[in-house]
Parts: C-alpha cells; structure tokens; sequence
C-alpha cells in the first residue's frame, strides 16, 4: 500500500516537471511580488536573455514611430516616483538628448532628441522595508522630437509600449490623445515634465 502511494506521488511529480521543462515559460515568469532572492534575479535575468533576439526585431508604433531597441544602454536624465500610481519611473535619453542637457539646451529640445520613461510597479525591498524598489514592468513610454513629423501631436511622437513583451494599446490613436492631453500644458517647458537631474 505504502509503495503505490508512493509510486503515484513519483508519477505526479514527473508529471510536473514534464509540464515544467515543456513550457519555459512558465518555468520563468518573473513572479509578480517582484524578485526578492538571487535565484529568482536569476530565472528572470535569463529570461529575459533568452528573449533578446526577439525583442531586438524592430517594431514600429502605427504613427511611424519605431521603437529604439538600443534603450538599455541609454544615460539617465532622472527618476520619478507616483505615489498615487504606485510606480517607479527611470527617464532616459538619447545621445541628442543627453548632449542638450548637458548643454543646458532644452527649452525646446532639439530635433532627434529622444526620451524614454521605464514604469514599474513599486515594491518594498523585502530586506529593508522602508525602501521602495522595482517591480514588475509596466511599460515603456517614449516621446520623440520631430516638429514636423509630428506636427499635430505637440512637435513630439508619442508611444507607449505596455508590460515585459513591449505591446502596444488596443487603441493605440486614443491612447496617444491622452499623452497629449496631459502634456499640452507644459508649453514652457517644450511639452516635458522632466528637467535633467543634476548628478554629483
Ligand atoms: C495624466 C498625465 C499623463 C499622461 C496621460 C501621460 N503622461 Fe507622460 N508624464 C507625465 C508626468 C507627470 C511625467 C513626469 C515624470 C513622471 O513623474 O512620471 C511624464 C513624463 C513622461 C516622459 C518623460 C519626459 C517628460 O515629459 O518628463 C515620457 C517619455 C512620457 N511621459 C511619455 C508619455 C506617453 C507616451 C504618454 C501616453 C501614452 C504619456 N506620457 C501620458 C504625465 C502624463
């Protein structure tokens, strides 16, 4: 009795790990709470490897806006926390766009110049309560300076790239209204809420 007890429970845990090794994906998805050990850094880091080819394609938003697969090696220009979103941002930019900042010339912002927003849901660091860290990611907005290709949306092209597989709103035209919406007040300060950082 004992042995065929135990028989079954070797049979449901090979069960188990043929679903585990068919479906990568769900051996690695990055656990929603955030990564709180090394292991889990690790699963979601080579995940993330692994996808690199793919998320490498070029894509392009429907106003002809392509999304800039190089991002991650960008510079900072700040960082943002909303606490009423519970979110953690990183705002980047591109080599135009940094140089301008640098320069003290972003009111406007020259023509090329790119800025990238990287969301996060916040956490708290498990090992230090008190500090709020990144979750998952929620997206990637990007805003970039072309007065005449995007004339009518501000001077700027705006696209948001939703969650870790870089998706793009169902209604990618109403979505892009809101960008505006919220950002038109800022014609002081070229339609940007972000002013660069200043670094020690
Ligand atoms: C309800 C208001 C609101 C909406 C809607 C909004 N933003 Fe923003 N955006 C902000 C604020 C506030 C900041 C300043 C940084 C921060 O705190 O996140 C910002 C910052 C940014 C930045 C960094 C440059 C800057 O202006 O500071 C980018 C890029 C950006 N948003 C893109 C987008 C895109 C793309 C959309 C539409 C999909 C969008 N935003 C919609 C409020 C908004």
């Amino acid at each position: 009795m004992a042995e065929s007890v135990q028989n079954i429970r070797r049979v449901v845990w090979l069960m188990f790990f043929a679903v585990l090794f068919a479906c990568p994906a769900m051996a690695v998805s990055i656990p929603s709470g955030g990564i709180s050990s090394f292991e889990e850094w690790e699963k979601a880091f080579n995940k993330w490897d692994s996808g690199r080819a793919e998320w490498k394609q070029p894509r392009m938003a429907p106003n002809k806006l392509p999304f800039p697969v190089d991002y991650r090696d960008w510079r900072v220009l700040s960082v943002s926390h909303h606490e009423d979103q519970e979110s953690i941002r990183v705002i980047l930019g591109n080599d135009v766009a940094i140089r301008a900042a640098r320069e003290k010339r972003f009111t406007p912002w020259p023509e090329g110049a790119m800025l990238i927003k990287v969301l996060w849901r916040q956490r708290r660091l498990p090992t230090w309560k008190e500090s709020w860290v990144p979750a998952e990611i929620l997206g990637v907005g990007i805003m970039y300076k072309d007065r005449e290709q995007f004339a009518d949306t501000l001077g700027w092209g705006f696209s948001l790239w939703q969650s870790e597989h870089f998706e793009l709103p169902e209604d990618f035209n109403t979505d892009v209204q809101g960008c505006v919406q919220c950002h038109s007040p800022l014609k002081d300060s070229d339609y940007v809420f972000t002013v660069p950082a200043i670094f020690p």
